[in-house]
């Protein structure tokens, strides 16, 4: 039988066809599989990943929150949320996009596992003299299943990391949803250094790539938006904080050996001058946001 028999062209073959949801779930699943594995996922140690992550966040907040208020101005021109409006944001982190929405009078429920990232988002809220947001120390999983908001937001987040997070994300959401991804791999630079460098390997991050829930969302029959946002970053980061938040990283992928905590602090040092690694390079990230399917 050749490739062009009739009989093989008109089967249907899932794992070949783009407008197949199971292509997307399959690849969602074989691009998020290279992040770690997921069978020894250990929540302890990816606490300390954004326990650390929570420290730099703080100080680049005022910086992502002047950027992001213009995303969440398309969101209220899009009709996606209004003031007062509830709005969920799931992995809220430090809230680049919890504080925006909370300006523009939002009210906002701030959802994300790491108690640190909440209370950076805290002081930020304190001192900017906004109306506080109803703080959820809980991962995503864990939501109660009757909680519904106007709009449900997740920006960067591991809790949306497959179809299921996607079904999660609607079962939640009275009106909108919205996923901020990134749309190439370019901030994880270092990353992609330390793994060349320490572990030998060529890795390309792809579990992050907005292209699998918006190929996922068509696929299955919904009518997903997509903007796209570009930004330019320069950043001068601490060698130590740096050091300590690759060092967490690789060890809640399992690289918590001597040897190679050792060989990244060396590999990072390498990189740096008087203590700062300079990063530079175009942040590209897709706004994707749908109405749910109403038999979700
Ligand atoms: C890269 S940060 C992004 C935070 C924020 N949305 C932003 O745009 O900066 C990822 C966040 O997802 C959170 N997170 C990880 N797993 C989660 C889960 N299962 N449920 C909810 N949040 C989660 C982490 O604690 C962390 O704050």
């Amino acid at each position: 039988m050749t490739a062009t028999d009739p009989e093989t062209v008109n089967q249907p073959n899932h794992a070949d066809d783009p407008t197949d949801i199971e292509f997307w779930k399959r690849a969602w699943r074989r691009a998020d599989a290279s992040l770690g594995d997921a069978a020894n996922f250990d929540l302890a140690k990816w606490r300390r990943v954004w326990k650390n992550l929570s420290r730099g966040d703080a100080d680049r907040l005022d910086e992502r929150v002047t950027r992001n208020r213009e995303l969440i101005d398309f969101m209220v021109r899009e009709g996606l949320v209004a003031e007062g409006a509830t709005a969920l944001d799931v992995g809220c982190g430090s809230g680049p996009f919890a504080i925006p929405l909370l300006e523009r009078g939002v009210r906002v429920t701030a959802l994300d596992p790491s108690e640190e990232m909440l209370e950076t988002l805290r002081d930020a809220v304190e001192s900017r003299g906004l109306p506080h947001p109803d703080y959820r120390a809980i991962p995503f999983e864990a939501i109660e299943p009757d909680n519904r908001y106007d709009f449900a937001l997740a920006a960067y987040t591991p809790a949306v990391k497959d179809f299921d997070g996607v079904f999660a994300l609607e079962r939640v959401a009275r009106g909108f949803c919205g996923i901020v991804s990134l749309a190439d791999n370019q901030i994880f630079q270092l990353r992609d250094y330390l793994y060349r460098e320490v572990l030998g390997v060529e890795r390309v991050s792809n579990g992050g790539n907005a292209l699998f829930p918006f190929g996922a969302l068509f696929a299955s029959g919904r009518s997903p938006n997509v903007r796209f946002v570009e930004e330019r970053i320069e950043r001068a980061r601490d060698l130590d904080e740096t050091t300590a938040t690759q060092q967490a990283y690789f060890a809640a992928l399992g690289y918590d050996d001597d040897r190679t905590q050792t060989l990244i602090a060396e590999r990072l040092a390498d990189r740096a001058a008087d203590g700062v690694i300079l990063e530079r390079f175009v942040k590209r990230s897709a706004f994707i946001y749908w109405r749910p399917s109403e038999d979700r």
